[in-house]
């Protein structure tokens, strides 16, 4: 069994001497240990952490080990696996994301991924999917294609995100659209949807570049011949170009008066809110996911040279404008909060004590005396200083 990170627990010298009963013994008894006990971090917690991952990586308290059960194959580029979470994990609303840890190179990264199964088959078996597309230049993602196998060990925490159906029925008719691994929250909303409702009618507009990149064709030809209220329409951007406003109105002619559930790259969302808007005299309703890795710089970061001083670790990095602070944190070793990577739910909060930044989704930088910023789309502009890491 092979364990991410495999550098990261080191039996503590002697303790494979121990008898296995008492090993045991000291495993159930402190595997019960309270959460208040485990939240105080200290020498004996540590310790005891190292001997419990040290009898097996998925006893650990201060991390949530999740094994790896299958890998399966969606795409040429996209791969669903499927994990099973620590009885402690809280669970998940279909739409949320999965925050996952990985070691590489020395380097600790933290990675979200939409779940992509839903929380009947949690409930059922204890298991969840994250299904992960290979981006260029993607470190996590292509590690998580390329490199995992069934029975390996990766590290995850709760369950995030606002991008859920509201418990009761959306107010207005629901039509989700997505473009490549924007599907991945939507299939099990979808198939939660009509698990409960039937008798509801929704659509689904999704984009993908070609037929083989098409992800969960199968659940959604499965999803399509059950509920004849749900209406699937599938657009191929080599054949067909890009979303526009032509599509959008023949796949669905009530479109300006749904409500929108739209996921994808920036550039995918940007286009599709700008036709609803012109669709219609109401805001159109919707609600959005983003994912950072798909965030497409622009072209004016790209030679920007910057060097960045973290105050309270003394660490200092130079960046040649193509990465965000956030990376650049996490490159100096850091590992600074985060949540969504897409400008959108603040976890990234950093405070800036001196320099400039650009806003890497719509290029502006930012004033000087602007001291709270967003680290994960903060592209450092000359000598910047980040004083609470
Ligand atoms: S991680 Fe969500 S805004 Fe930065």
């Amino acid at each position: 069994m092979k364990i991410y990170p495999s550098a990261s627990y080191q039996e503590p010298a002697g303790i494979s001497m121990l008898p296995v009963r008492l090993l045991r013994l000291v495993t159930a008894v402190f595997k019960n240990l309270d959460e208040q006990f485990w939240r105080r971090r200290g020498l004996i917690q540590d310790w005891l952490e190292l001997a419990l991952c040290g009898i097996d990586p998925l006893l650990s308290r201060q991390r949530m080990a999740a094994e790896v059960l299958q890998v399966l194959n969606e795409t040429p580029e996209t791969k669903t696996l499927v994990l099973r979470p620590p009885s402690r994990w809280k669970g998940f609303t279909e739409g949320q994301y999965l925050p996952v840890e990985v070691d590489i190179n020395g380097v600790r990264m933290r990675r979200c991924y939409s779940i992509s199964s839903t929380s009947q088959q949690f409930r059922r078996e204890s298991l969840i999917s994250i299904t992960v597309k290979q981006v260029a230049g993607g470190v996590v993602s292509n590690f998580l294609n390329h490199q995992v196998r069934a029975g390996d060990i990766l590290y995850i925490g709760d369950a995030e995100g606002k991008f859920t159906l509201d418990s009761s029925l959306p107010g207005r008719k629901p039509v989700f659209i997505a473009a490549g691994s924007g599907i991945t929250p939507m299939m099990p909303m979808l198939e939660a949807l009509y698990a409960e409702h039937p008798e509801f009618a929704a659509t689904l507009i999704y984009y993908a570049r070609n037929r083989q990149e098409l992800i969960f064709s199968e659940r959604l030809k499965r999803l399509e011949q059950r509920y004849t209220q749900l209406s699937v329409h599938t657009h191929f951007t080599e054949e067909e170009g890009r979303v526009n406003k032509t599509h959008l109105l023949r796949d669905c002619p009530d479109i300006g008066s749904s409500e929108v559930y739209l996921c994808g790259p920036e550039q995918f969302m940007a286009t599709v809110k700008s036709e609803l808007c012109a669709l219609s005299d109401v805001a159109p309703q919707i609600h959005q996911e983003s994912f950072g890795s798909a965030h497409s710089m622009s072209a004016e970061c790209q030679d920007i040279e910057a060097s960045v001083s973290f105050g309270l670790s003394g660490k200092v990095v130079q960046s040649g404008g193509d990465k965000s602070l956030l990376e650049l944190a996490e490159l100096a070793g850091l590992q600074p909060k985060f949540g969504c990577r897409g400008g959108v739910c603040h976890e990234c909060t950093c405070v800036k004590t001196h320099g400039r930044v650009m806003n890497r989704l719509t290029g502006e930088v930012l004033p000087d005396e602007q001291e709270y910023i967003q680290a994960c789309i903060a592209i450092p502009v000359g000598e910047v200083s980040i004083g609470n890491w």
